[in-house]
């Protein structure tokens, strides 16, 4: 069993409001529909976030290049690495010198990234790490003058609350040495017609995502969730810029969880928060930059403007 899973689902669901962390979405079938959101009409990020890097590759690559003549790009969550694969080709096309270290804590999805890659690219400088990000990164050469950049895409970053956003990003200044760069995708305050609808499909996938943490609690941690009884329920706040995504229980009801030797009570309409995608303003990335010891070098949009990647450089 995974004990902090475990600790992680008996403090949340003890707690008032009831809540759940998001990164508990991604076992075998929450990587699937996360896939599978990715692939819709309604789910935008992705595609702008492609449509950025395809238009911008190549000023990418000048940027890497302008401290020292190689670099590691070190990604945080590479997923399937779809994105990041034609940023890759790209700088290999160029016969750019960088080594491709992608970081995760499931060694399952790195070894599935790998094998794909070192079929579909046999000529990249590869080097998978497995773990939390920030042990990773420290202990990472120290003293190497090769350029290191980071990227963290997709808004992942929205996950975090804003003030645990810029104490990650501190954190990740303290790992880097000064002219390192962040290569940031993160999701802009937009239409909020827009960002209602990416968060509550009309195919329903989003819905068995969120739902599927239940799942996940019934077989990993032996539990009696009936997911016909929980609903998803997104909701968007314009004024404060984040989408929250609850479960809502049907009706009056209790839930035991064996492996945690324990039982809890469901109100009718009770909520159980399970995610928070914060959308950003451009000033208050700009304003991220600077509280983390970090400058803007560039920001680069799609044509609607819905997403933005930034360039930042360590001070
Ligand atoms: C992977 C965290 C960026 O918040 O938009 C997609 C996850 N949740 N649909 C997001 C997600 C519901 C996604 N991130």
């Amino acid at each position: 069993m995974n004990e902090q899973f475990a600790r992680d689902v008996m403090h949340g669901l003890s707690e008032s409001p009831k809540y759940l962390p998001s990164k508990y979405f991604y076992d075998k079938t929450g990587d699937r529909l996360f896939q599978e959101i990715m692939e819709l009409e309604e789910y935008y990020l992705t595609r702008c976030e492609f449509e950025i890097f395809q238009n911008s590759k190549q000023e990418f690559l000048n940027h890497f290049l302008a401290q020292s003549k190689a670099f590691d790009l070190i990604e945080f969550g590479a997923g399937d690495g779809k994105k990041t694969k034609v940023l890759l080709e790209h700088f290999m096309e160029r016969g750019a010198d960088f080594t491709y270290k992608p970081i995760d804590i499931s060694a399952n999805a790195l070894d599935s990234l790998e094998s794909d890659l070192r079929h579909g690219m046999p000529q990249l400088k590869l080097e998978t790490l497995q773990g939390e990000y920030f042990s990773v990164l420290s202990q990472l050469d120290k003293t190497s003058d090769r350029t290191k950049v980071v990227l963290f895409l997709g808004s992942n970053i929205g996950n975090f609350l804003r003030p645990v956003a810029l104490d990650f990003l501190k954190q990740l200044a303290n790992t880097l040495k000064k002219g390192d760069m962040l290569l940031l995708g993160v999701d802009l305050v937009k239409d909020p017609t827009v960002i209602s609808k990416a968060y509550n499909d009309s195919k329903g996938i989003t819905a068995r995502f969120n739902l599927n943490l239940l799942h996940r609690i019934n077989s990993e941690l032996a539990a009696n969730f009936d997911l016909d009884k929980f609903s998803h329920f997104p909701l968007y706040n314009p004024i404060s810029g984040t989408s929250r995504s609850f479960l809502i229980s049907r009706e009056r009801q209790t839930v035991t969880i064996e492996k945690l030797n324990a039982s809890f009570h469901f109100n009718a309409w009770e909520p159980i928060h399970t995610e928070y995608s914060h959308k950003y303003r451009l000033e208050e990335l700009d304003q991220l930059a600077e509280s983390s010891g970090f400058e803007t070098v560039e920001h680069y949009f799609d044509a609607r403007k819905y997403f933005t990647d930034g360039i930042w450089r360590l001070r």
